[in-house]
């Protein structure tokens, strides 16, 4: 190994065989090592905080797998806490939040976001140390958006009615927390960079409920914002795009937004798939749940993605988080079928 570091190449629009490989929600309960650092930690927010214990579960599935990439270990929803609303993560119920209205819009307080926020930055800087030279780091942040629909409901919903009633109802305390969560955002992945991210995601999990005008307003521009403001400060540094179940509007986010590697989830047909690898890198998107099943719906899925996408710019993943009932088993399965791919 030279300590090339090939998802990056794969971001520049290169080609590399085998394609690097990695996994969103890698560091997870699938893992009995990190369901003990879990417990050690007390909360989930107290993980995210302590980087003593944040480094060690980012660190465990680059140790068991030697993934290409490390996603630091953190979550989207550190962002509204370190703006001061109730964030809390119940056991089974996952994260429960103060539902803002619109009037407390207006009493958003960043005065605090990156003193807030300091343990994350200490825990990437900590992170690029430790890690190989050759694994990418990866920061990120979840897309206004999909904060945003947090912070509506308080917790998670099937089509996010409460934060698509919000916009329509009350637009102007809307678009102003969508502005207020691109600006801090994006502050947040320049201070991640600065203390050592190669790399930066931006995770809207939510863009597949929104109609065509909501899609461009609420996803594609406040993803754009945020592409501009960290590039007029990091011009080099590639940010990849998630929208999941984007759909049709796939096609022309790359362009639109300004991002380097566009995030596909599993319903993207391959054939669409080669198309948007014209335009640049593409990640993805091997179903979840073949990874669960195993056999041949693991090793079929595989192969089809390689097939279709491995002559040009991918990076390998899933199109969304892992699931806890995965077996481990099947994750060193993947990374195998991956790895013994003939260019
Ligand atoms: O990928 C990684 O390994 C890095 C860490 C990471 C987590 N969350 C850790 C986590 C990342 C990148 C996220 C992103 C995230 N968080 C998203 C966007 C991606 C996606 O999955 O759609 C969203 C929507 C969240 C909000 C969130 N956090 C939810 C809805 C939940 C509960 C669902 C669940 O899986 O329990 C979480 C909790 C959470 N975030 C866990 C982990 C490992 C599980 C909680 C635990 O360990 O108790």
């Amino acid at each position: 190994m030279t300590g090339k570091r090939i998802m990056l190449d794969v971001l520049g629009g290169e080609t590399v065989f085998p394609p690097p490989i990695w996994m969103m929600r890698q560091a997870g309960r699938y893992l009995p090592e990190y369901r003990e650092t879990r417990k050690r930690a007390g909360g989930f927010l107290d993980l995210c905080y302590n980087p003593d214990l944040a480094v060690e579960v980012t660190l465990q599935p680059i140790e068991r797998f030697g993934f290409d990439a490390s996603i630091l270990f953190s979550d989207i929803l550190v962002v509204p806490h370190a703006l001061g609303r109730g964030v809390a993560f119940e056991e089974g119920r996952g994260p429960v939040l103060t539902p803002i209205t619109a009037a407390e819009v207006g009493e958003l307080d960043a005065e605090a976001f990156h003193v807030n926020l300091a343990p994350v930055y200490e825990t990437v800087r900590r992170l690029r140390k430790k890690l190989p030279d050759e694994t990418t780091l990866i920061g990120f942040c979840g897309a206004p958006w999909t904060v945003a629909t947090y912070m509506i409901a308080g917790h998670g919903t099937p089509d996010q009615a409460p934060a698509r009633l919000f916009a329509y109802r009350e637009p102007q305390a809307f678009a102003r927390l969508l502005r207020i969560l691109a600006e801090q955002s994006a502050a947040y992945l320049i201070r991640q960079i600065e203390a050592g991210a190669d790399a930066v995601q931006i995770f809207d999990s939510w863009s597949g409920v929104l109609d065509e005008a909501c899609f461009e307003a609420f996803c594609v521009e406040p993803v754009a914002e945020i592409v501009r403001r960290v590039h007029a400060v990091h011009p080099n540094v590639p940010v990849i795009g998630f929208p999941k179940g984007a759909g049709h509007r796939y096609s022309g986010y790359r362009q639109k937004t300004g991002i380097q590697g566009l995030g596909l989830d599993w319903t993207v047909p391959l054939a669409a798939a080669r198309d948007l690898q014209r335009g640049g890198a593409v990640q993805g998107n091997l179903d979840p749940l073949r990874l669960v099943a195993g056999g041949k719906a693991l090793s079929e899925g595989v192969d089809a993605i390689l097939r279709a996408l491995g002559d040009g710019p991918l990076i390998f993943n899933l199109g969304h988080g892992i699931t806890p009932e995965t077996p481990i088993a099947h994750v060193e399965a993947m990374v195998r079928q991956v790895r013994s791919i003939q260019g």
